[in-house]
């Protein structure tokens, strides 16, 4: 039976980009025949969240998407990872077995550097922390975004260091990569892909004016309505494809296209666009005002999803004790 587990930093509020390349995909694989595992990852974020009153505020508010948005505790195991201390005492046994090449050639450690994240030794070692977070509960299959892919080959790599001088105590896990071209990238306010460091975010529970007054910074030309243009030239339409059905952004493309007297302007599309994103979230919006108002249902789904996650990583961390004569 396969193990699906993933995890998510609570480095911010979950932007679309987040919901469309990641917990979108998790939460519909709790449908899947298996065991589902999902983290909230709040000792990774500490290597870029420092205020604590900040990370308390978002591993809550991303606990309480996940919730909101579809995930069912009864079919997924929901967790914080600081409440499995046992995910450490993996890391470091793969730490000692993973060279320090493997460290330098990943990219994330680079780019978040340039970023400008503290090079800290934790955002260094961030993969092995993060192989352990994956086969401390025998996970065998990962759905995780295309930037994470190289971290799974790490995993792979670090499983293999350790089983090949120990014997088989890790499973290999797989990445699960999800293949539609909105899961791969969505694009942010400035058509660049959106993300946390570069601003240009929208949040999935914003609403009302303040989610007008973003969509309404969607970058666009100066260009009038009357104006025929390339709809495939505007990533506009991207974003929009995210909330609408594709024959209704098709409509709206032939206007763009047409041009002519009556043909939308930017403002007109965003809009549209505004409307549709205000509809597709409204129950989730709902859900997740009504779980931050019962704090204690939510701490025990967490407790709960711990406490199951803990027996597991108890139980790898057992094997690999006695594989490496710890016991
Ligand atoms: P951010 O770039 O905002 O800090 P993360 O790196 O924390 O986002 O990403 C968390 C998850 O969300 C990853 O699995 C990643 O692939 C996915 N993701 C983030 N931004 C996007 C995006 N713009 N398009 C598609 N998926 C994204
Ligand atoms: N590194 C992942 C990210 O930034 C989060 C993460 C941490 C993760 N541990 C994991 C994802 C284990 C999958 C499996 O998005």
């Amino acid at each position: 039976m396969p193990t699906y587990l993933s995890g998510i930093q609570p480095s911010g509020l979950q932007h679309i980009g987040n919901y469309f390349g990641a917990i979108r995909q998790h939460i519909a694989l709790q449908e899947e025949a298996g065991e589902h595992f999902y983290f909230i990852a709040d000792f990774h974020a500490l290597t870029s969240v420092r205020d604590p009153e900040e990370l308390r505020t978002y591993t809550r508010e991303t606990a309480v998407a996940y919730l909101a948005l579809g995930l069912d505790p009864e079919k997924a195991v929901l967790w914080r990872q600081s409440d499995v201390p046992e995910v450490h005492e993996i890391a470091w046994l793969l730490a000692t077995q993973c060279g320090m090449g493997l460290l330098e050639r990943a990219h994330s450690y680079k780019d978040k550097t340039a970023q400008g994240i503290k090079p800290s030794v934790g955002l260094f070692t961030y993969p092995i922390l993060m192989a352990a977070d994956i086969l401390a509960y025998d996970s065998t299959h990962v759905p995780v975004g295309k930037d994470q892919v190289q971290h799974l080959e790490m995993t792979q790599d670090m499983a293999g260091y350790f089983n090949n001088h120990y014997g088989e105590v890790f499973v290999r896990p797989e990445c699960l990569l999800a293949s539609t071209k909105q899961a791969q990238k969505v694009v942010g306010l400035d058509g660049q892909k959106m993300s946390k460091s570069y601003g240009n975010t929208i949040w999935i529970f914003e609403e009302g004016k303040k989610l007008k007054k973003i969509i309404n910074k969607i970058v666009t030309d100066s260009r009038p309505p009357e104006e025929p243009k390339n709809p495939d030239e505007l990533f506009l339409f991207d974003t929009m494809s995210l909330f609408m059905e594709a024959d209704k952004v098709n409509e709206w493309k032939e206007k763009v296209r047409a041009g002519g007297e009556g043909a939308p302007g930017y403002g007109h599309l965003k809009g549209a666009i505004y409307e549709a994103m205000e509809a597709y979230f409204a129950p989730a919006r709902e859900r997740r005002k009504e779980l931050l108002a019962d704090p204690a249902e939510v701490d025990r789904i967490l407790a709960a999803g711990a406490e199951k996650a803990r027996a597991r990583a108890c139980e790898v961390r057992a094997r690999a004790f006695t594989a490496c004569g710890l016991r």
